[in-house]
């Protein structure tokens, strides 16, 4: 996610100085100082070497005296655009702002890290969800922190999935911290393939979605009492939900939770489906997650949010694009892409023509990424936890009441 949405998300400035500051301060002992320079010190950029400007629609920090070669990742990733009308633009853009003139004219902050440090010698800072980002092109490296103030779960998940399951297409992990604050993997040159043409995105996400299913999904799957599953994913959204809070969650977003909860188990409960299949998922199983490397292997990224879900979940959170889209997919389009399309059966078991199997996916799917919503935007570091989850719940609601014609 991008520096110009989550500043309006949380207090991102703050967050990013006290990532470094805890980083920085555990891997080496010379005191050092961080803190943003107003822009009237515009100037002194060329003269000092510890201004890092930052560009938050490029969604980087990175000092004045560094090589733009530095910034090539994200030159590759903003230049794409799928769009006609922006791309021509959008190059011009990024092309100009990695410049080093270009690198301060069109940034939007000053950072000043002094003395300057070995440690963030040729390293681009990158802002992301839950993690910043530290690229050591010339290393081969990237570091991946936990933002200051952020649940450890954002690390610690992926850390014990990817040591715990042998993943060939995910980039090589090289280092972990003893705490679980940060770890560090190999560098990848790519381009997410949401940045390429529809054709070769969905052909490219295919060949991922089939890795996924074939390393890490089916083998580990296995079948549950439904009855029990639904007893225990209520138990873990509420206690996500309650840990989302600083104080007490408000009560109407907790009610709304709690009787959509309820209604979904009564749903599925009804149906005559005595268990379900679970295994590991990726859990945020979309095109900005998937790299096309240069001799176009694929690398899947950002798996922070792997858990034990129910086994359609990563494969359908692909097929409805379902990370681009505001509220929760409407029945019907859920229906028409799940029977349209053949290869998806292979991994659902599902059968085309039955609508009662289709609903009762679809009712596992919407408990799945209900699970989703309330650990995303339920996180004690934002300015406003919950912001977005009632409007999710009621979008739930209505398609949950329009189904009754079924
Ligand atoms: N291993 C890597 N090597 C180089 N760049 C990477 C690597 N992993 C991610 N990136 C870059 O970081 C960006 C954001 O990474 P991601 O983990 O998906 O963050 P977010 O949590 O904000 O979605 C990617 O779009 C890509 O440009
Ligand atoms: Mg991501």
């Amino acid at each position: 996610m991008r520096i110009s949405l989550l500043i309006r998300r949380e207090p991102f400035n703050q967050i990013l100085i006290d990532t470094l500051i805890h980083y920085i301060g555990s891997q080496q002992p010379e005191k050092f100082q961080i803190s943003f320079s107003p822009l009237i010190s515009i100037f002194s950029f060329r003269v000092f070497n510890y201004a890092w400007t930052g560009n938050h629609y490029l969604n980087c920090y990175i000092n004045t005296g560094s090589k733009a070669k530095l910034l090539d990742v994200l030159v590759k990733e903003y230049s794409h655009s799928q769009s006609k009308i922006k791309k021509p633009l959008q190059w011009l853009f990024v092309h100009l702002a990695v410049t080093h003139l270009g690198r301060i004219f069109l940034s939007q902050n000053i950072l000043l890290i002094k003395p300057t440090l070995e440690i963030l010698k040729d390293t681009v800072i990158l802002g992301g969800n839950h993690r910043l980002r530290l690229l050591e092109p010339n290393k081969k490296k990237t570091l991946i922190v936990l933002k200051s103030g952020f649940r450890n779960l954002w690390i610690k998940n992926e850390i014990d999935a990817r040591t715990s399951f042998k993943i060939s297409f995910a980039p090589k992990i090289l280092n972990i911290d003893d705490e679980n604050t940060w770890f560090s993997e190999e560098y990848c040159l790519g381009i997410p393939v949401n940045r390429l043409s529809n054709n070769e995105g969905e052909k490219l996400s295919w060949s991922a979605l089939e890795q996924l299913y074939q390393e890490f999904i089916i083998p580990f799957q296995k079948e549950v009492e439904l009855g029990t599953w639904l007893i225990s994913s209520k138990e873990r959204i509420l206690d996500q939900f309650s840990a989302g809070f600083v104080n007490n969650p408000p009560a109407k977003l907790s009610e709304n939770l709690t009787q959509l909860l309820d209604d979904l188990s009564a749903w599925l409960s009804d149906t005559s489906f005595e268990t379900i299949k679970v295994s590991n998922s990726h859990g945020d199983f979309q095109y900005a997650n998937i790299l096309k490397l240069a001799d176009a292997e694929i690398k899947v990224i950002d798996w922070e949010s792997t858990d034990t879900r129910w086994t359609g979940y990563d494969c359908l959170t692909l097929m409805l694009k379902a990370r681009t889209k505001k509220g929760i997919v409407d029945f019907d389009t859920f229906t028409s892409i799940v029977s349209s399309n053949i290869n998806l059966h292979s991994f659902l078991d599902l059968l085309p023509t039955d609508i009662i199997q289709i609903k009762h996916q679809y009712f596992l799917y919407c408990i799945e990424e209900l699970g989703y919503q309330v650990l995303n935007t339920c996180e004690p570091a934002f300015y406003e936890p919950g912001k977005g989850l009632l409007e999710f719940i009621i979008s739930m609601k209505v398609q949950l009441n329009s189904l009754k014609k079924y």
